[in-house]
């Protein structure tokens, strides 16, 4: 008999939320390489269909279910859609998360609208996320991933709230690693640093860019398909000691680029 390969996910089913665009495909397209039967959550149709193409090219069987993650019911229906399609739950991602444009700004000026969006994503529903998907597993345990971030261990500068909902998620993921245990559930978190995205490159220049590689040991940003092998790794039965970790992939950074940004602007007219 063929011994199955390592970190194989084959007979698994993988939800990803917001699996249609950025750090979430490459997740998406790697939980396909390791043979497991993939959804992708998101907004946006028309990622979502070119991330399916994909996820069909692989060879792997897969659902698309359209839907913002914050709307009501909208985390019951993945939950439903998906046991109805493949049985069962075996491992979720909660990817879905970020803050845009118009919410990133100095501490001192951040209004509620700011804080609410962007907690709300990142923090409030990783958390409901996280428990229907661990409701969809009581009985034959699964793993749990949660896509946290170097900014939720570090100053972030000038987004404080979503370094704040960030340490949130590492609070929830040791919480729930502490609490699900015995269910067989395991909780981990991914913590990047940046990865080239459409909106991670949408909220650079090229000096700000320059600066953060500068920061980077392995001197170059991530791509999405460095942190998806480790989403693998996590959601696989060989990480099955494995529970309550938040694990960096940030090509060895120990420099939160945020606060050096905030430097660089801060420092511009000091003499030194
Ligand atoms: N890129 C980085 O440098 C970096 C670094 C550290 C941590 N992270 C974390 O990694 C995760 C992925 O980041 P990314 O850079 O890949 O972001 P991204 O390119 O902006 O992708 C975010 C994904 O989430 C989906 N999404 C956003 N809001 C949603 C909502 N309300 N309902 C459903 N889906 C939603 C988006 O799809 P739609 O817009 O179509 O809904 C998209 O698929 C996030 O949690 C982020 O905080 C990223």
């Amino acid at each position: 008999m063929m011994e199955q390969p390592m970190f194989s996910l084959a007979d698994k089913t993988v939800v990803i939320t917001g699996g249609g665009r950025g750090i979430g495909r490459g997740i998406a397209r790697a939980c396909a390489r390791a043979g497991a039967n993939v959804v992708i959550t998101g907004r946006s149709p028309d990622p979502l269909l070119d991330t399916a193409r994909e996820l069909g090219a692989l060879g792997v069987d897969h659902l698309v279910i359209p839907g913002d993650i914050t709307s009501p019911g909208a985390i019951d229906e993945i939950v439903r859609k998906t046991e109805a399609r493949f049985g069962a739950i075996d491992g979720w991602v909660n990817n879905a998360g970020s803050a845009s444009a118009g919410d990133v700004g100095p501490m001192i000026d951040l209004d509620e609208g700011q804080w609410d969006r962007v907690v709300d994503l990142n923090l409030k529903w990783t958390f409901f996320a996280m428990q229907a998907a661990a409701r969809a597993m009581v009985g034959r345990g699964g793993s749990i991933v949660n896509l946290s971030s170097r900014s939720g261990s570090m100053p972030c500068p000038p987004t404080a709230q979503y370094g704040a909902a960030k340490a949130g998620v590492d609070s929830l993921t040791a919480t729930a690693a502490t609490e699900w245990g015995h269910l067989g559930i395991r909780v981990n978190a991914i913590a990047p640093g940046v990865v080239l995205t459409e909106t991670s490159q949408s909220m650079t220049n090229p000096s700000r860019r320059r600066r953060q590689i500068e920061t980077v040991p392995l001197q170059r940003l991530g791509v999405v398909d460095d942190v998806g092998p480790l989403a693998v790794y996590l959601l696989s039965d060989e990480s099955s000691w494995v529970s309550g970790t938040v694990i960096p992939v940030n090509g060895g950074s120990r420099i939160p680029i945020g606060l050096l940004t905030y430097l660089h602007h801060k420092n511009k007219d000091v003499e030194v």
